[in-house]
């Protein structure tokens, strides 16, 4: 059983926080129909979504997966490095609690979960805007008990580590390489970005179809050529709020 916590996209997201992206006007409308788009795809491949409150206050609220980073034994309440982002996180707090042991990153710590990579017991995490080493430091130690390596990565150009790589399968790295070394991850299958779409590294993997937004046509045909199935999904809107499909959800795996 998988489960992802969503929250529903906010009047207000045409104030979000943008780091790499010129501001543009947001249809809050439609930003609210590719995001149920986006659950009916979730719960389409097996997963119950459960919503959070909606916190219509909090522009970037819809992008839950920065507010924590969620493992098999225990999740992590991140600190996020936008300030205006630090209230997001205490009611998914609140729902995370009846699944997982939490532990709290503590100040001078900031993480975006958006900047961490899982792949199986080692976690990647980006040096960016967002994430710092005191962040690396916390986790390293929190973490060591559970048997999780805690390796930071350079990451420039973009947002967050994920806004570079994700996982396109479970040997599979889907990446742009302008804003990421690929030694990094070790002997993986890569399939590179194509340069015309350098914001095309970010898909969510469900089972065994990446979730993936529809507006990346040649990096989707170099992904279907390396016999990765896609669900594809419409977010033009969240991408001009500086969103991708990993940052939309908060999976959460077992009873
Ligand atoms: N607008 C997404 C973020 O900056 O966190």
């Amino acid at each position: 059983m998988i489960t992802a916590l969503t929250r529903a996209v906010s009047p207000a997201i045409g104030q979000c926080e943008l780091t790499h992206l010129a501001r543009q006007p947001i249809n809050v409308a439609l930003a609210q129909a590719q995001h149920h788009a986006y659950e009916a795809a979730l719960h389409s491949l097996g997963a119950q979504v459960q919503q959070l409150p909606p916190t219509p206050h909090l522009p970037d609220a819809v992008f839950v997966e920065d507010t924590a980073v969620v493992l098999d034994e225990v999740a992590i309440i991140t600190r996020p490095g936008a300030i205006s982002r630090r209230p997001e996180t205490a009611s998914v707090a609140a729902a995370l609690a009846a699944y997982r042991p939490l532990i709290h990153l503590q100040a001078p710590a900031t993480l975006d979960g958006g900047d961490v990579l899982r792949m199986g017991r080692r976690l990647y995490i980006g040096s960016s805007g967002r994430s710092n080493q005191a962040a690396i430091e916390q986790l390293r130690a929190a973490l060591a008990p559970y048997g999780y390596h805690v390796v930071g990565v350079p990451v420039s150009g973009c947002l967050h580590l994920k806004s570079a790589v994700t996982l396109a399968a479970p040997d599979t790295l889907l990446i742009n390489r302008q804003w990421v070394d690929s030694h990094l991850f070790g002997p993986l299958r890569l399939v590179p970005v194509a340069e015309a779409e350098p914001y095309a590294g970010n898909g969510l993997l469900l089972g065994e179809t990446l979730i993936y937004p529809a507006g990346y046509p040649q990096t989707a045909q170099r992904l279907a050529a390396a016999g990765i199935p896609l669900q594809l999904v419409e977010v033009t809107e969240l991408v001009k709020a500086e969103g991708a499909v990993t940052c939309c959800s908060l999976l959460i795996t077992g009873p």
